[in-house]
Order: structure tokens, then C-alpha cells, then sequence
């Protein structure tokens, strides 16, 4: 789909799309519409339950032109995030209604903001996305019949300008679907790295190391993970170097395990086709690296990224094995599907061993616990620091992604002491997404610290406003907002929310 924007006018052809505030009047085009065609459009409004209320919709069709209203609800609920939806949900509305082409009309003065016509875009855009390549048969219904969608705005260069940086990161948030998305047949650790590897273009520093290279430096933690599968385990970094030499990076780490069948500790077979998304915090980084090299970000960032998958097989890592990080702490293996956290172990160390950054945030679909404290609609998210912390919560709160602080704490920490080893890598039942930030925690070294678990947030089941079904790409966004509010906002004029 086309996005475009365009000065203010009533197009010829086409959907036109109205906003229509709560138990308010009709914006000017509608109103003029409404008297050429005898109120056609107050007449529909009286015979239906319309009102107006924040994303209630109505159609009504005239002689000329389909029309669109649009609730946007009162004046003081609109903001940038309902504008998203907003858009989302138009696109939703005309995606399959056989029109062509719509124009949103951005006429009402609580609702012609450039902010809210460009954030209005990006949600449409948001919601387009699709995950087809594998339908061999899509029907001409199925297919979307939009596919241009104008915004017509008082100041539209203006807005277009705007749109084009949320548009880099929309671009993110594609990239890591797609990655989300794709089968474990299809994107196993050497295809994920060559996908990444494509991002060179792109002006990122990419690195691949095999497995020799990762044994060399000493990640037998993570090694251990890929042991049991036929595909070779890789570490990826990724750097962006938009700012001055002398800036110090911030580093994110992503969990990639292609696929988690548990291991020897094998999960139950109902249900495990959805671990193919745990590699979400992989895809996460990914999505985000790529936004921070579109809308070329004034910021020196590292990502890195360990892609394992983890089988059951005679060559697999057992329950009972004990093994030495890249740290030299050791860990006794419990449970083999407790893999995430071997892995970040040594991506941790790694990272703040290599390069220093000023601090590190790894993001991970680590444990189930998180999903039954928070459910699927609220990430969980650990920090060693108070003001990072709070940036983060500030930046998720931006871009309305839904995250939670949760404790930590010597109590949960010691009960991943081991009898044998210095640590185990699984506890008991309970509080299990704290007690697995804080064997994390036992791999950072004096360095603002994050752990983010999306293991409830990463897949949606269903439809959201601003995304269909399937990855949803959460985090990409929070991110990205964090290293602009963090890196970038001294270099803007006009600070925009
Ligand atoms: N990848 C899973 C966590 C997960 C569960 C992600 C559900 C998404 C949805 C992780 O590797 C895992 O298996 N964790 C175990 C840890 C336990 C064995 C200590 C869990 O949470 O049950
Ligand atoms: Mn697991
Ligand atoms: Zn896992």
C-alpha cells in the first residue's frame, strides 16, 4: 500500500475517509457531502448506533463516493497512539472493500495536527503488514484492494516529513516479523545470519562467528544449547556508528534460538509449533538495528545476537551436565529447556568484555512464568538500575508498548545457587522469570543492566488495532524510542513527544 500526503482538498475519486468527534458535528466535508446528497449522512447516523466514540465506525454510500466516518471520541482522549489505531483501523475497514484508493480528510481542528496525520499513517501501515509467501492460492477477495491511501493535511510536506522517520521504524517492525514468522525449516541459525548480513547495505558493521570462533572465546554455555542440532550455532553483531567516535554505544542482546523443542527436557508436543518465535528477541534486535540504520540515527549502538536451536538428539546437552561460561562461573544444567539464559550468559559477558558499552539491555521470550504473572498483553522487565530503568518505562510509555517493572532480589537470586556447580540454570516452579533475571544478573559486572522477557507479548492471537495477528515486532518501537530519547533528543529542535 502507497501512503502519501496531500494538501487539503476533497478528492474526485475514491473512499473519503471523515473524523467525527463523540456526539459532535460533521467535519466539513462531510457536512458538505452530507447536503449535496439530501443527508444522506445524518440520516444514516440517526438510524444506527454511531456516535462517534473512539474508533466506532460508519459507512455510508452516496450517488459519488463511499464515506468513512471515523470516532475519534472526545477532544481530550486524542493523542499519538490513538491516532494509530485509528489509522489501523481504517486500513482494516477499506483494506478488503473492493475501493482502491481512500482519502483521510484531517480537517477537524482536534485532528490536524501533522503528529497526529503522521502517527494516523503509521498505523494504517502498521496494520497492512502481511505474511503471505507460503499461500499458493490467495483469491482476488483475500487479496487487499487498497492500495493507495492518501492523507490530506493543512501542512503536508510537513507531515510527510515526519511519517518518514516513523516509517523507518515501521520498516523495523517488518523485519523482525518477518523473522518471527518464518518457519524453523526455513530460517535456521546460518539463514538468519545471512538475512542479517543483507543489512550491510544498509551501512551496519555486521559479524558472523562460527562456531570455532565462539568455542575459542570460551561460550561453552551457549555452545551447549546448539549441541543436539544439525545446524551449526552462530554469534551475529551488528554495530551502528551514527554518533562521534568518542560517544559511548549501548549494546542490546537478543535470545535466538530458531527453535526450542526443550531439548532432552522435551516440551510437551501441544503447542510446540509456536516455538519457532523463540527467536523473538533476536528478531527484536534485528528490527531494531535496521529502523536506527534507515532513519540513520545520531547514536553508536550494538547489537548482537546468539542464534542456536535447540534438539534432543545423542549428541544434546543432558540434565545433570555441568558447564563453564565464557564468565568461568559454572553452571549445572537442570533443566535443558532452560537454554535462553545459557545463551545470554555468554552473550552478556561478551558484550560488556568486547565493548564496554554504557549499558546493556538483552530482551529474550525467556520463561513461561512471565506469561502466567503478566499474560499476553504486558512485557516484564528487570533492571540492576533505577535510571535506566525509568528511561525505558518513559520510552515504552511513548510508543504505547505495555511493560512492567518486576523484583528481583537476593531471596530469588540464591535459590539458583547449586550444590555442585556455582549456579544451576533452572529453580523451582515458582517465580520463575525472576529467579531467571537473576541468574542473568550473575553475568553482568557493574553496568546498568535490563532484561526484558516478551515471551507473552511476542505472538499476538489476535487482530490489535495496529497489527494482525501472528509477531507482532513488540519492542522494536520502545527501543528505538530509547535510543533516540537517550542519544538523540540534544540534537532536535522541535522535541516531538
Ligand atoms: N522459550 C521458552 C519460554 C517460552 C514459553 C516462550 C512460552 C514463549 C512462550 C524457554 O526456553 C523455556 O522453555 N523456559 C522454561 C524454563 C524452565 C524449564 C525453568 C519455562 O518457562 O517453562
Ligand atoms: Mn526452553
Ligand atoms: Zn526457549
Amino acid at each position: 500500500m502507497n501512503i502519501n500526503f496531500i494538501k487539503l482538498s476533497r478528492p474526485k475519486k475514491g473512499v473519503i475517509v471523515c473524523a467525527y468527534l463523540e456526539g459532535g458535528q460533521l467535519s466539513p466535508t462531510a457536512y458538505t457531502i452530507d447536503n449535496e446528497t439530501n443527508g444522506l449522512i445524518s440520516a444514516a447516523i440517526s438510524c444506527s448506533q454511531f456516535v462517534g466514540k473512539a474508533q466506532q465506525t460508519l459507512t455510508v454510500f452516496t450517488p459519488s463516493n463511499r464515506v468513512l466516518l471515523i470516532g475519534i471520541g472526545k477532544p481530550s482522549q486524542i493523542n499519538l497512539a490513538f491516532a494509530e489505531k485509528f489509522g489501523g483501523i481504517i486500513y482494516e475497514t477499506l483494506a478488503n472493500s473492493a475501493e482502491e484508493e481512500a482519502t483521510i480528510m484531517m480537517e477537524l481542528d482536534d485532528f490536524k495536527s501533522v503528529e497526529i496525520a503522521a502517527h494516523l499513517a503509521l498505523g494504517a501501515l502498521l496494520r497492512s503488514y502481511r505474511f503471505d509467501y507460503y499461500k499458493t492460492k490467495i483469491t482476488k477477495e483475500e487479496k487487499p484492494s487498497l492500495v493507495n491511501l492518501f492523507i490530506s493535511v493543512e501542512k503536508y510536506s510537513y507531515a510527510k516529513k515526519v511519517y518518514e522517520s516513523e516509517e523507518a521504524v515501521a520498516e523495523g517492525v517488518f523485519f523482525t516479523r518477518d523473522l518471527v514468522s518464518e518457519p524453523a525449516n526455513i530460517l535456521f541459525p546460518s539463514e538468519f545470519a545471512k538475512r542479517v548480513d543483507l543489512m550491510t547495505s544498509l551501512g551496519l558493521q555486521i559479524d558472523i562467528l562460527e562456531e570455532k570462533e565462539i568455542a575459542r572465546l570460551g561460550m561453552s554455555a551457549m555452545l551447549a544449547v546448539g549441541q543436539g542440532s544439525e545446524h551449526e550455532s552462530k554469534l551475529v553483531t551488528m554495530r551502528w556508528e551514527g554518533a562521534d567516535k568518542n560517544q559511548k554505544s549501548i549494546a542490546f542482546i537478543g535470545k535466538g534460538v530458531c527453535f526450542d523443542t526443550g531439548g532432552i527436557s522435551l516440551k510437551p508436543s501441544t503447542g510446540m509449533e509456536e516455538m519457532k518465535f523463540d527467536m523473538g528477541g533476536a528478531g527484536v534486535v534485528c528490527g531494531l538495528m535496521r529502523a536506527l540504520a534507515k532513519r540513520k540515527a545520531k547514536a553508536n549502538v550494538i547489537g548482537v545476537i546468539g542464534l542456536v536451536e535447540n534438539m534432543p538428539d545423542g549428541r544434546a546437552q543432558r540434565p545433570g551436565d555441568i558447564v563453564r561460561s565464557m564468565s568461568g562461573q559454572t553452571i549445572e544444567i537442570i533443566n535443558t529447556d532452560a537454554e535462553g539464559r545459557l545463551i545470554l550468559a555468554d552473550l552478556l559477558w561478551y558484550t560488556q568484555d568486547q565493548y564496554k558499552p554504557e549499558f546493556m539491555i538483552d530482551i529474550a521470550t525467556l520463561t513461561g512464568s512471565i506469561v502466567v504473572a503478566l499474560g499476553e498483553e504486558t512485557c516484564g522487565y528487570f533492571a540492576n538500575n533505577d535510571a535506566i530503568a525509568r528511561e525505558l518505562q518513559a520510552a515504552a510509555n511513548a510508543v504505547d508498548e505495555a511493560i512492567w517493572r518486576m523484583p528481583m532480589g537476593e531471596v530469588y537470586n540464591k535459590q539458583m545457587d547449586s550444590d555442585i556447580a556455582d549456579m544451576k540454570n533452572a529453580g523451582s516452579r515458582w517465580a520463575g522469570a525472576i529467579t531467571a533475571a537473576c541468574f542473568l544478573e550473575r553475568f553482568v559486572n557493574d553496568l546498568p543492566w535490563i532484561h526484558m522477557d516478551i515471551a507473552g507479548v511476542t505472538w499476538l492471537r489476535k487482530n490489535l488495532p495496529t497489527a494482525p495477528k501472528g509477531a507482532s515486532g513488540f519492542g522494536v518501537r520502545a527501543l528505538n524510542r530509547l535510543v533516540f530519547n537517550h542519544c538523540e533528543k540534544k540534537y532536535e529542535k522541535n522535541n516531538l513527544s
